[in-house]
């Protein structure tokens, strides 16, 4: 597609005397009207003649010019439309040289993109809102990925806070009634839960929590930060089991307690800039200027303790002396949004330029059908359970779809988990995502699994178009026309790189699973009206080339997206 639009553009330039960034060319919402479209008002003024007259008197001289593309005015429009034989012989070309590489490019050769992403809270299960911030954020890093960025995904384990004082003072007390190597995060979600109910009646056990996250504070290294070590370690291990079956793997995996080191620096550099105040005790910026309801940012407690924000802060100057960002991406639920207004309030007052580089990349709430979750009370629904179930699911179906199929286990874990993921990413990123176990697992409508069954789906046309093809004398050379119909989908395969910079740029990966749900539309369609297998061998061979350019396509936009793509199904 980018070559045919360089053509055009040279061609308007050529023509009209414009600059090369005057030259907007749209895409016409109906393809029926053409592959490129180009509004003709920028030239009005200059000369001096209404838009539908400038286009209808440009429509032959451009038509002049170009080859293989036709011009057409249409009001203060000239659309352009690529001979259909070109445009599937060049795009189908290109994906097959390209292979997996297709769609991306290097746009953003030299730039590195930091993401903040996952980032559980240790001793806990990880929630259904770490496992939107995992999916959300490992797919924008692989769409920064394909496009040539350098990029940097940080796992922000939330391993230090006064809760792990209270946990340390648990696990002292009642650490040989749970077994904590069996099942760890179930042990101390146990244990952190018979805290809360006893701390009230028992100030003995809230003094020593306090007391344990102060020895941790001081840097201490006693029997209180050994336990604490063992919580992360046992914790890191189980959230790893899910990075796995997710296909997640971190660039870096810096706790909030790595920046322990950093915060007497960063407490001091803010102080510097002379934005600091204290307030019964506490140190504080005042943040009211930019809104009466923004609250003041705590650094430090009476206590002399820090906080969740004093180590964000730290982090924020961190990644930025390490990295130099073009962008740093927060992949965090829009329950911070707040926490990071106030990050990027203070560094403002600090006139910290790179501030507005930093971005909360908010996300909606998921809901299961058990309701919200709360880790205090103990009501909570894990992550695994939630795979494990969508892949049980997965396997009844294929039982009763296909039930000899081979690695079924393997599949059924692929579509399982495909599901859950796909359903996280296929709507907006701020909206909240209602989990449905009916639709999330359908091989119908717009889910995961009918995206990887169209995927499946082509493969197999393409393994029996093999056999067909052997069986010819001599290989066939694709008759384009045959392809007359396929005009929307392939416009769609040439618009996939564009796709995936706009997701790039929005930091969102709906851009993608909708476009992937569109070319399996088209595409089913498409191949309901007519038939790839047993015409004449160009016909088949122009076909099959379709057939394979979109398998590569869902091939690759489910490999960003963090969807297996499995050849059978
Ligand atoms: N651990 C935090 C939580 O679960 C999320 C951390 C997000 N990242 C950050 N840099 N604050 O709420």
């Amino acid at each position: 597609m980018q070559q045919f639009q360089d053509a055009v553009r040279d061609a308007l330039i050529a023509e009209t005397g414009l600059a090369q960034e005057a030259v907007r060319l749209e895409t016409p919402r109906d393809p029926s009207m053409g592959d490129l479209a180009f509004p003709c008002f920028v030239l009005a003024k200059e000369l001096k003649a209404a838009p539908p007259k400038i286009a209808s008197d440009l429509e032959s001289k451009l038509n002049d010019r170009l080859q293989g593309i036709t011009a057409k005015a249409t009001g203060p429009f000239l659309n352009f439309t690529i001979d259909p034989s070109l445009l599937a012989s060049t795009t189908l070309g290109q994906i097959q040289e390209q292979g997996d590489a297709y769609g991306g490019s290097d746009e953003g050769h030299g730039k590195t993109i930091v993401l903040d992403l996952s980032s559980p809270n240790i001793a806990k299960p990880m929630s259904v809102g770490h496992l939107r911030s995992t999916v959300i954020g490992a797919a924008i890093q692989r769409v920064h990925n394909a496009l040539g960025y350098t990029t940097v995904g940080i796992n922000h384990i939330g391993d230090w806070g006064s809760q792990f004082g209270k946990l340390v003072a648990a696990v002292d007390r009642w650490g040989d009634t749970v077994d904590l190597e069996a099942d760890p995060i179930k042990a101390l979600l146990a244990l952190y839960v018979r805290y809360h109910e006893e701390e009230e009646g028992d100030p003995e056990l809230k003094q020593a929590g306090r007391d344990a996250f102060k020895e941790l504070e001081s840097g201490e290294d006693g029997k209180v930060r050994a336990t604490w070590r063992n919580l992360t370690e046992l914790s890191l291990a189980e959230f790893d089991k899910i990075y796995a079956r997710l296909g997640v793997e971190f660039d870096e995996v810096r706790g909030e307690a790595y920046y322990e080191s950093h915060l007497d620096a960063t407490v001091e550099r803010i102080v510097a800039a002379g934005i600091t105040e204290e307030s019964e005790g506490a140190l504080i910026v005042r943040l009211s200027e930019f809104g009466e309801e923004v609250p003041p940012c705590l650094l430090r407690k009476t206590d002399g303790t820090t906080l969740y924000a004093t180590r964000d802060l730290a982090a924020a100057f961190h990644r930025w002396e390490l990295y130099s960002f073009e962008r740093s991406l927060y992949v965090v639920g829009g329950d911070q949004r707040l926490h990071f207004r106030q990050l990027k309030h203070v560094l403002e007052r600090m006139g910290v330029d790179w501030e507005p580089r930093m971005e909360h990349i908010d996300f909606g709430m998921m809901r299961l059908p058990e309701g919200k979750m709360s880790t205090r009370k103990g009501r909570v629904i894990f992550l695994e359970e939630v795979l494990d179930q969508a892949a049980a699911e997965a396997d009844k179906v294929i039982a009763e779809k296909n039930p000899n199929l081979e690695a079924r286990a393997e599949i059924a874990e692929m579509v399982g988990v495909g599901a859950v993921v796909f359903n996280d990413l296929k709507r907006e990123r701020v909206k909240d995502v209602e989990f449905v176990w009916e639709e999330v697992l359908s091989f119908e409508g717009d889910t995961g699994p009918y995206v990887q069954y169209t995927h499946a789906r082509l493969a197999s046309i393409l393994r029996k178009g093999a056999a067909e093809q052997a069986e010819l004398d001599s290989e066939p050379v694709a008759d384009w026309s045959a392809l007359t119909g396929a005009s929307p989908i392939l416009g769609k395969l040439g618009r996939f790189n564009a796709v995936l910079s706009r997701a790039a740029r929005n930091a969102e990966p709906s851009e993608i699973t909708t476009y992937a749900l569109s070319l399996c539309r088209d595409t089913n369609t498409w191949i309901a009206a007519e038939r790839v297998l047993g015409q004449a061998p160009a016909a088949t061979a122009a076909r099959l080339a379709l057939v394979d350019g979109v398998r590569q396509v869902l091939a690759n936009a489910l490999g960003i997206l963090g969807v297996g793509a499995p050849e059978r199904m």
